[in-house]
């Protein structure tokens, strides 16, 4: 069987190495090799492509690096990814191989194989498994620990890595990762590694991916290459706080360690409790970020690590920057026509529909007041999801369940359910009102359950949920001390940590009701796209900034690590309203097409123009995004390289293309970023083709123009490459010139190309 090929576990034992326990775990082109000898530490000897052979990395005489340094059992020179505080006080651990099991498993997310490695120490009894996991099919493997004791009193837990990786090679290693802002997310940040230890990490409490974000790319062979080299991608599955190091010491390689993070955050652990931490998923390509990247993808679609991965979305009209708070259900109804007539799918009703003592007006009120606002919507959420019905399109509703405005009905029944420390002020958010709800507490998961609950009941035609979290973690104290698995002392160091598992626990509970309804994980726009949260969501808002040329950039490092069916992308108004820029509406649209497609503005103030524009990129949409949703990525030419341009005689552009499996079918995306006259045109080199096959370009989303005869906006006419005939061969290898020229036409030219 295929699936034998590819994907096998194995346990031998090494010629030499007479009763070493050597366990490999393949995905299908890499592999991690793993000495776990009875009574030994646990040791990983190669992780890698599958040139090394066993016994090359016998003959090599490796004997490569502890699985899981603890502290107790490194040297100096390493930092410990494991250390235990036990009860009396003692600091170390000496863990030592007790048994593996290893096997192989069919579950909701695929066929898998999975080590686990139980380790003991020698005096104390504590017991550590260490899993490692992969799924049929990708070369993605996982690993994470639990950490459970039966020591007379509690331990803390000072520091608990998901996993530890170390590369044997040093002096090249490029770092890649994203680091950003609100309005500003998935900033790519390359440096090269430098002796010493960076730490990158995120400590907002409740959100982990506005500042830094939790995935990070080594490139091995010097500056990173988008379809070339040797990288190694690594994401931590966790929302919540965490600490990613790298530590380069004199001549031994790069360690890397990624974990949560112990600041305020040490976790106490009562005896026989387990904590399991959240798992550390990591590649290695031959193929640059790009395969990186690819890995990433097919992971979260195919092995449940974005909720219905394989799943095509719709294209969507959402209301916020079309009317913000300003709900009324006429505009509502009326947005919901404006949608239908552009061929979407489905209208998402935004922030403001809700409140009762207190409107929500503004956002300084009403969190937690989950009630219709029958002041603006007099037929209640049942005339909306009636109107979508006669229009044939899909409801969807906005909620911010982690949440609560001191001015609220909610804050003024239980004040006790909002995160705080007794007798501090209370530090206040958004607003000026805004505080987080404590979901280390049951009442309060059932509280966030049952909004879910309740509207999904009351509204099955709801289809789709936007859950937003627009507030960081600032009071860290809770007044209820009802946690279920945590002993009764030092709970407030466990805060951070059982947040999230609380809210991990409520979304499974809806999860496992409702499998069905699109959830879409927004956090003042991509503030949680990690995947500790994705396997709940079915996709998450890319960024509150929605200006197309910022956009360019934002997506394209969001793409790093993201699929694009899970990438929330809207068409926006022009000027935008962040940056002031006058964006065209083609542009726009060809920007928000690269990703889940949708529309974020008040189209009765559209022109006839941008109308007719939409309505073409949704109708050419709909025919591509099967390819744009579920293709694989190459990234071809960055937009970060417009910004190293030295001269105006050359286009800058950006561009990124999508290839079916069978490579039969691709989408070209290509924009231009910089305006100037008598511009050198830009050659495009593809990627991913089939170099044998002839394909057939066709331009979609032709811009559209005025028909002087007819007195109206019209469909315009294609560009020269359209209806031509190239084999994949010279797309790859000589590329296309592709006409992006701006002379006396419009800034910001962009071209879409559908190839076959
Ligand atoms: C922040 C989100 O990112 C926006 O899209 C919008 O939903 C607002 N919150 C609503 O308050």
């Amino acid at each position: 069987m295929k699936n034998r090929l590819f994907f096998c576990l194995m346990a031998l034992l090494l010629s030499a190495g007479m009763n070493a326990e050597v366990l490999r775990l393949e995905t299908p082109n890499t592999q991690l090799v793993l000495d776990a000898t009875e009574g030994q530490e646990l040791r990983v000897l190669y992780f890698g492509d599958k040139s090394a052979t066993l016994a090359d990395i016998e003959a090599a005489g490796e004997t490569g690096s502890a699985a899981l340094p603890v502290f107790g059992d490194i040297d100096m020179i390493h930092l410990p990814a494991l250390q235990v505080q036990h009860a009396d006080g003692d600091l170390s651990l000496n863990l030592r191989v007790a048994k593996v099991e290893s096997l192989t498993s069919n579950s909701d997310s695929g066929l898998t194989s999975n080590i686990c490695v139980t380790l003991t120490d020698k005096l104390q009894p504590v017991t550590v498994r260490v899993f490692y996991k992969a799924c049929h099919d990708v070369d993605i493997i996982e690993t994470w620990t639990e950490i459970e004791h039966q020591e007379k009193k509690p331990i803390v837990l000072k520091r608990f890595d998901s996993g530890y990786l170390h590369l044997g090679e040093g002096e090249q290693v490029w770092l890649t990762h994203l680091h950003g802002d609100w309005a500003a997310e998935a900033v790519v940040t390359n440096e090269p590694l430098t002796r010493g230890v960076k730490i990158i990490r995120n400590t907002d409490g409740a959100r982990n991916a506005h500042l830094d974000a939790p995935e990070v790319m080594l490139s091995l062979d010097g500056a990173p290459e988008e379809n070339s080299g040797r990288v190694l991608g690594a994401a931590l599955c966790w929302s919540g706080n965490f600490e990613i190091r790298l530590n380069v010491p004199n001549n031994q390689g790069v360690h890397l360690y990624a974990g949560i993070d112990p600041q305020s955050s040490e976790y106490v652990l009562a005896p026989k409790q387990v904590f399991k931490t959240p798992s550390l998923a990591f590649t290695y390509s031959t193929e640059g970020m790009g395969g990186v990247s690819r890995a990433f993808h097919r992971w979260a679609r195919t092995c449940g690590m974005l909720h219905n991965g394989n799943a095509v979305r719709d294209v969507l009209l959402n209301s916020w920057e079309g009317i913000y708070f300003d709900i009324t259900q006429q505009r509502i109804i009326d947005m919901m026509d404006d949608i239908a007539a552009f061929g979407g799918e489905l209208f998402v009703m935004d922030d403001g529909w809700f409140g009762g003592k207190y409107p929500r007006n503004n956002d300084s009120s009403s969190l937690g007041d989950w009630v219709v606002d029958t002041r603006k919507l007099p037929g209640g959420l049942k005339a909306l999801t009636e109107a979508a019905r006669e229009r044939h399109i899909r409801f969807g509703i906005w909620i911010e369940p982690e949440a609560v405005n001191t001015v609220s009905e909610l804050y003024e029944q239980h004040p006790d359910w909002a995160l705080q420390v007794k007798g501090r002020d209370l530090k206040l958010g958004r607003g000026g009102t805004q505080l987080v709800l404590d979901m280390t507490n049951p009442k309060v998961q059932n509280f966030v359950f049952n909004l879910v609950d309740n509207l999904l009941t009351d509204y099955p035609e709801i289809a789709y949920i936007k859950w937003d979290a627009n507030a960081s973690i600032q009071n860290y104290g809770h007044l209820t001390a009802q946690r279920s698995n945590s002993p009764k002392d030092g709970l407030t160091s466990n805060l951070y940590i059982d947040y999230h598992l609380g809210l991990l626990k409520t979304l499974e509970r809806i999860r496992a009701k409702y499998p069905n309804v699109v959830i879409q994980n927004c956090a003042s726009g991509g503030g949680r796209a990690n995947y500790g949260l994705m396997p709940y969501f079915d996709e998450f808002w890319v960024s509150d900034n929605n200006d197309a040329l910022q956009r360019v950039f934002i997506q394209w490092g969001t793409s790093y690590f993201f699929p694009s069916n899970a990438m929330a992308q809207h068409i926006g108004g022009s000027p935008y309203q962040m940056t002031n820029r006058v964006v065209p509406i083609k542009f726009r649209c060809d920007v928000a097409m690269s990703g889940r497609l949708g529309i974020e503005l008040q189209p009765k103030h559209m022109t006839d123009e941008e109308r007719l524009q939409c309505t073409t990129a949704l109708t050419d949409y709909k025919v591509l995004r099967n390819i744009i949703q579920l293709g694989n990525l190459y990234r071809l030419v960055s937009p970060y390289s417009s910004l190293q341009a030295t001269t105006v005689a050359e286009q800058q552009v950006a561009s990124l293309m999508y290839v079916t499996d069978d490579r039969s079918e691709a989408v070209l995306f290509a924009y231009s970023l910089s305006n100037f006259m008598k511009q050198a045109p830009r050659r495009i080199r593809l990627a991913g083709l089939d170099p044998n096959r002839t394909y057939t370009i066709e331009e979609k989303n032709i811009r559209v123009q005025y028909n002087h005869d007819k007195g109206a906006w019209d469909k315009g006419e294609p560009c020269s490459l359209h209806g031509k005939q190239f084999t994949g061969a010279y797309l790859m290898n000589v590329g296309l010139l592709i006409p992006l020229s701006t002379e006396y036409t419009q800034d910001y030219p962009s071209r879409i190309f559908h190839l076959k």
